[in-house]
């Protein structure tokens, strides 16, 4: 094998290139290979898994990409998804590109045959997130498995609901269905099984796999799940059909293409540019809390998701036991509140990590859209085990609250669902 490597180096000159090509039921591929850990790494960047979602195909459910006849080159990460400056994740608009349905794979060399694989889905509220700094090489040199990460529209893009075969709502979660159909049909030609595959993804990322659970179109491709801060029955991961329709309307009409027809309002949209589109999105004075302005999975056009994801946690035919781990991220919320209070301009600063009991009950309608009545009880709450005294601090306390009601209890019933199923 050496020499024959050896005597192809001076007739082809590329000796390690002859060893990265992969031929998968699209086309074949062509990756480059690095050192990492002291292990090789097979690596390809901007695998196509769907035709560009662009021109008429926007909003639109994705069409699986076209076979193709020559080696595509996949040796440089695609464009992260059109997406807004938000959340501290900043993508320079350079970097985005509606052309974006594209997956990355890191494929380790030696040890075990026929490797796990872990599909990373990511985060970002379904209104940003981005592949080209999540870098599996790492991952999968340590532990022996092929990580892919794959990419998936978000904000109008890919949640844009009117109700409508146009835009059918769910798009980003279809990206993610047909990126995972494909890598379960490709896997063994990468080095993996069919029967040892697990997504695992954090936040909005963690509400999609928790969807794809539920799913009758994918849950069949992948066996196990890592879900860590957050679920699909969550406040800022679901919306009601018809909260989900008010968005699409109200959106469309503060960009000027609200027409009596949904095709004539969908063709007004197509003829806007993406970035704009996806900047617009964030309303300039967002009321608090922020989220749920933003355009989320919903019960589609197409049934992809079938029914709201209270219902399908009761109902037995949607659970598929699987092995499954469940977290949450300590103090998840933190992060929202230095966020909140910096876009909606708060005189308070939190950034100390102290406030007074007036600021914190300023800040409570930041955890949650409800009456100042409920959010007095729930305050009450949170606060009875220091009473009559203070806590020792009032920031910790709004911590807990907005994580528990965003992250934690929707995790904790995921658990609490699964585990009568689960075999120990
Ligand atoms: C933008 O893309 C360039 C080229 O791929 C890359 O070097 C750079 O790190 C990217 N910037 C960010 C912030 O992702
Ligand atoms: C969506 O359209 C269907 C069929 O026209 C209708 O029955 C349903 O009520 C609509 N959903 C919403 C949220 O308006
Ligand atoms: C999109 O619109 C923005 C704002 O008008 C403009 O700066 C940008 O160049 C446009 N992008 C494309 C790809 O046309
Ligand atoms: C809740 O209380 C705040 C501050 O006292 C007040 O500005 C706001 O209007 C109240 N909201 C509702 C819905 O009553």
């Amino acid at each position: 094998m050496f020499l024959r490597c050896f005597m192809w180096i001076f007739l082809i000159s590329d000796c390690i290139a002859i060893r990265t090509k992969i031929r998968t039921k699209t086309g074949k591929i062509e990756g480059f290979t690095q050192s990492v850990l002291s292990k090789e790494v097979k690596t390809f960047l901007g695998i196509p898994f769907a035709e560009p979602p662009i021109g008429d195909l926007r909003f639109k459910e994705p069409l699986p990409v076209d076979k193709w006849q020559n080696i595509k080159q996949t040796k440089a990460c695609q464009k992260a998804c059109s997406q807004p400056e938000a959340f501290g994740t900043a993508v320079p608009v350079e970097n985005q590109s509606e052309d974006c349905l594209y997956l990355n794979a890191w494929v380790p060399q030696g040890g075990s045959k026929q490797k796990h694989a872990m599909i990373w889905i990511y985060f970002g509220g379904f209104i940003v997130g981005d592949i080209q700094r999540n870098d599996g090489k790492v991952l999968a040199a340590s532990a022996d498995v092929i990580v892919f990460t794959l990419s998936y529209r978000t904000g109008p893009l890919g949640f844009l609901y009117l109700n409508d075969t146009g835009a059918p709502g769910n798009m980003g979660l279809m990206d993610q269905g047909l990126a995972i159909e494909r890598i379960y049909n490709n896997i063994k030609r990468f080095g993996g099984n069919r029967k040892k595959i697990t997504l695992f993804g954090q936040s909005a990322g963690a509400a999609s796999i928790n969807y794809h659970m539920f799913s009758s179109v994918t849950q069949r491709y992948f066996q196990k799940a890592i879900i860590m801060s957050a679920a699909a029955d969550s406040y800022f991961t679901y919306h009601s059909p018809e909260v989900a329709l008010d968005t699409g309307i109200a959106f469309a009409t503060e960009v000027g293409c609200k027409e009596s027809t949904v095709e004539g309002t969908l063709q007004c949209l197509r003829s806007l540019n993406a970035s704009m589109l996806s900047t617009l999105q964030l309303p300039p004075n967002p009321k608090p809390p922020v989220f749920f302005r933003s355009h989320l999975p919903t019960v589609d056009a197409l049934s992809f998701v079938s029914e709201p994801p209270a219902e399908l946690l009761k109902d037995p035919f949607s659970i598929r036991p699987i092995p499954l781990l469940v977290g949450a991220v300590k103090n998840e919320l933190s992060f929202f509140i230095t966020y909140f209070v910096g876009v909606l301009q708060i005189p308070i600063n939190v950034l100390d990590g102290i406030i007074t009991r007036d600021e914190f009950f300023d800040l409570i309608p930041l955890t949650l859209d409800a009456s100042n009545e409920t959010l007095k009880v729930i305050a009450d709450y949170y606060l009875a085990p220091y009473m009559p005294g203070e806590p020792p601090s009032y920031i910790d306390v709004l911590n807990d609250i907005g994580s528990d009601i965003n992250f934690r209890c929707p995790v904790i019933e995921i658990a609490k669902t699964y585990f009568p199923h689960a075999k120990l």
